[in-house]
This record gives C-alpha cells, sequence and structure tokens, in this order.
C-alpha cells in the first residue's frame, strides 16, 4: 500500500526564496543587502513565535515591516517610509526556488492534490504565488489567518485536514524549515524536510519521513509513494450530467 494522497507545502523558504530580497536590500543599503534579509527573516520567524506565545496575533505582512523596522534598526540602517514600502513590496515578489515550477509540474500531472500551508495571510499568499506565476499548481491556498495563530501551534496544521479532505497520515508535508517540518511530524503528517543548506535538522523530538537536497528529488520520491489509486474520486453515477 503506497499511503500518501496530497501534499501540502511551507511556503517561505521552501517554494520561495526568503533571499530573493537580498538584492533589492542590497540596492537600497549597498554592501548590507545578505545581512539585512538575514536578519529581517530571522525577525519576522521570531516575532510569528512570540506573538503566537503571547496570544497577540497580528497579520503576516504587518510582522513582515515590524521585523524590516527592526532589523534596519539594529544593523544602523536609516530606513526612509518610501524604502519600507518598496521593500516589503519585494516580500509579496519573491522568486521561487529554481526547480519550484519543474516539481510542482511533475506531481501536478501525476493527479496529486497539492496545497499549500503558511504563516502568511491570506492576500501574502495569494499575491507572491500570482506574482510568481504558480497559481495554476495549487488546489488550497491555506493561512494560519484562519485560527489566529501561527506555525508551529498544532492549530494551523489541523486546517490542512479539513482543507484537503484527508486524514493527517495520508498527507505529505514539504518543508524546508527544520522546526517546521519537525512539528508537523509530531502532528502526524508524513514529512519531507528540504534540506538544501545540507545543515542539521532541528532537534526538537521529532524526525522528518524523508530528507531531500531539493523539490525535484522531494517530487521523484512522491511519485513512488503516492497512492495513484486513490487519487481520483471514484465516479459518481447519481450525479446529473454535465452539459
Ligand atoms: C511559512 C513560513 C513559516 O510559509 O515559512 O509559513
Amino acid at each position: 500500500m503506497k499511503p500518501y494522497r496530497g501534499i501540502v507545502f511551507d511556503l517561505y523558504g521552501t517554494l520561495y526564496d526568503v533571499h530573493s530580497v537580498a538584492a533589492v536590500c542590497e540596492q537600497a543599503f549597498p554592501g548590507k543587502g545578505m545581512a539585512l534579509s538575514t536578519l529581517w527573516r530571522q525577525k519576522q520567524l521570531e516575532y510569528t513565535w512570540l506573538r503566537s506565545l503571547m496570544d497577540k496575533y497580528a497579520n503576516f505582512e504587518v510582522l513582515t515591516g515590524d521585523a524590516l523596522g527592526f532589523a534596519c534598526a539594529a544593523l544602523g540602517l536609516p530606513l526612509e517610509e518610501d524604502m519600507a514600502i518598496v521593500l516589503n513590496d519585494h516580500y509579496l515578489r519573491l522568486a521561487p526556488h529554481a526547480d519550484a515550477g519543474a516539481a510542482l509540474h511533475s506531481l501536478k500531472d501525476a493527479g496529486i492534490p497539492l496545497g499549500i500551508i503558511s504563516n502568511g495571510s491570506h492576500k501574502s499568499i495569494a499575491q507572491v504565488i500570482n506574482n510568481s506565476g504558480l497559481g495554476w499548481a495549487f488546489d488550497e491556498l491555506i493561512s494560519a489567518e484562519d485560527v489566529q495563530v501561527f506555525k508551529p501551534h498544532p492549530k494551523v496544521y489541523e486546517l490542512c485536514e479539513r482543507r484537503m479532505g484527508l486524514p493527517r497520515d495520508q498527507i505529505l508535508f514539504v518543508s524546508a524549515n527544520g522546526w517546521d517540518a519537525s512539528a508537523a511530524s509530531l502532528f502526524g503528517f508524513a514529512t519531507c524536510w528540504v534540506n538544501r543548506a545540507l545543515g542539521p535538522f532541528d532537534v526538537l523530538g521529532a524526525a522528518p519521513t524523508v530528507v531531500t537536497e531539493d523539490l525535484m528529488s522531494m517530487a521523484d520520491w512522491m511519485l513512488e509513494n503516492f497512492d495513484l489509486a486513490q487519487a481520483a474520486p471514484p465516479p459518481d453515477d447519481s450525479a446529473p450530467a454535465a452539459d
């Protein structure tokens, strides 16, 4: 029995390169582009976790702007309001990782239901996907906004079962973020950790089901482990014929 019947992807860092904003950061602050991009992302993640612990949810775009402000202040970079607007807008125009389109195509061609589960707001997710032209790939765009708390809270992962119409043990969860893959494994998903940096896995009491170095190898693994027999819904004889 090949057990998996659908895939949900994390968005930031997994399908999209969060450091594709480094180029515009570099234009704004020459010599500091990657340092700013790195601290910006780190603070963005911290703010999601801290606000979840404080029970003070705020929209992901708000947190992203707050994190940018902090990162610039910490690095001694003067952030004008106009520049903040430009940089925050680039977070809605992230570049997909080089193999994202091909990997999604091969999974989609096999009829595998695909979703995104992200801490991004509905607006952020939709804009990032549409701005990069990958909207065709996904059956479900699932946002933590619906439960007003961020991953790795289990309430966010729970949304996937309802939206994908599958129990957790039939969903493969794909993330390049080790903390996210850990929490998803503890929740009960099969998990793929995309370890592009060939780094160590977070020590949080869980192991991923599979580790790959990129999205294409993840797709190849999934195609070997997907339950093709159950991919399509059974024909419904009672349904009225389509015109
Ligand atoms: C996301 C971040 C956590 O897309 O990568 O949810």
